[in-house]
């Protein structure tokens, strides 16, 4: 690797595999990746340190406390301060990118506040601009801000009405400190019903996986996840997968969402779940 990045996003692990050339970045496994015993936080520091190791010194280290794509796999507090700290050690910058668990995903604003982190650039999107229109920000310390107002243009840069719709949406939820902590509820209902249909499923040992209202359900096979979505979207609800075989059945249900929708659609995945395991164990029992 030459001076570069290293990333352990799982955007790379998109369902397709089709992608566009990222050279002169280093992938490096998450956290919990080889399983729980394994810490790869230390394989990383080792990488680092050795010079035989093939890794050069990174520019920076990009890192999702959650990650979205990837599977719901979720980096513990502990282990983004040991990488903060690796990146400090080593001179590089550290990115969050919080497109899809930051924005209120994970509970509060940034999804790395309650690890004590503090990153040099963090990115945002997705949630952000709150009303469908598409916005995506980098946010960055001020010292690293090369550039001056307005140097930094082209044709497809900031949308006006999304700079409105953004700043609408931040000012109505979280000016209010009760969204933050409606939040940490919705999360915590939406904890108990998936750990409710894992349990209904006990056989088919199923992970809950992913934390706040970033959250799905590891059925451990991309083609049952895949059906389990078209049961639910023959329900009327709209369900995504993720995870490198795209295994995980996604919640990633509107953050501002009203109880009784909520219990709906959870109730629709519960339905899809027990219609598709169900028939599974029907297939397997004949
Ligand atoms: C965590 C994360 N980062 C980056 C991206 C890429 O965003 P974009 O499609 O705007 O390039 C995504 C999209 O799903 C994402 O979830």
């Amino acid at each position: 690797m030459t001076l570069g990045a290293l990333a352990a996003t799982g955007q790379g692990h998109h369902r397709g595999g089709v992608g566009v050339a990222l050279p002169n970045v280093s992938r490096a496994p998450y956290a919990g990746y080889f399983g729980p015993d394994a810490d790869t936080a230390k394989m990383l520091e080792q990488m680092l340190t050795d010079p035989s190791s093939g890794m050069d010194a990174p520019a920076a280290i990009l890192v999702e406390t959650v990650q979205g794509e990837g599977g719901l796999n979720v980096a513990s507090a502990q282990w983004l301060r040991r990488v903060a700290a690796l990146a400090r050690k080593h001179g590089a910058l550290l990115i969050v990118d919080d497109i899809q668990a930051g924005c209120g995903r994970t509970g509060p604003f940034f999804s790395f506040e309650d690890t004590g982190v503090i990153p040099d650039i963090v990115t945002l999107a997705k949630s952000l601009s709150g009303f469908g229109l598409p916005l995506a920000v980098t946010l960055m310390k001020p010292e690293l801000d090369a550039w001056k107002p307005g140097e930094h243009n082209g044709t497809f840069r900031g949308n006006g009405h999304a700079f409105v719709t953004a700043a609408a949406a931040l000012e109505k939820f979280w000016r209010d400190p009760e969204f933050e902590n409606s939040l940490r509820e919705r999360g915590r209902y939406l904890d108990r019903r998936l750990n409710d249909i894992a349990d209904k499923h006990e056989e088919d040992e199923l992970t809950v996986k992913g934390r706040g209202m970033i959250r799905g359900i590891d059925v451990g096979d991309g083609d049952l996840a895949s059906e389990i979505v078209a049961a639910a979207f023959e329900r009327g609800r709209v369900i995504e997968t993720s995870g490198g075989n795209g295994e995980v059945v996604k919640v990633l249900a509107p953050l501002n969402i009203g109880e009784s929708d909520f219990r709906r659609g959870l109730d629709i995945l519960a339905e899809a779940v027990a219609e598709v395991l169900g028939s599974q164990t029907a297939v397997a029992a004949e």
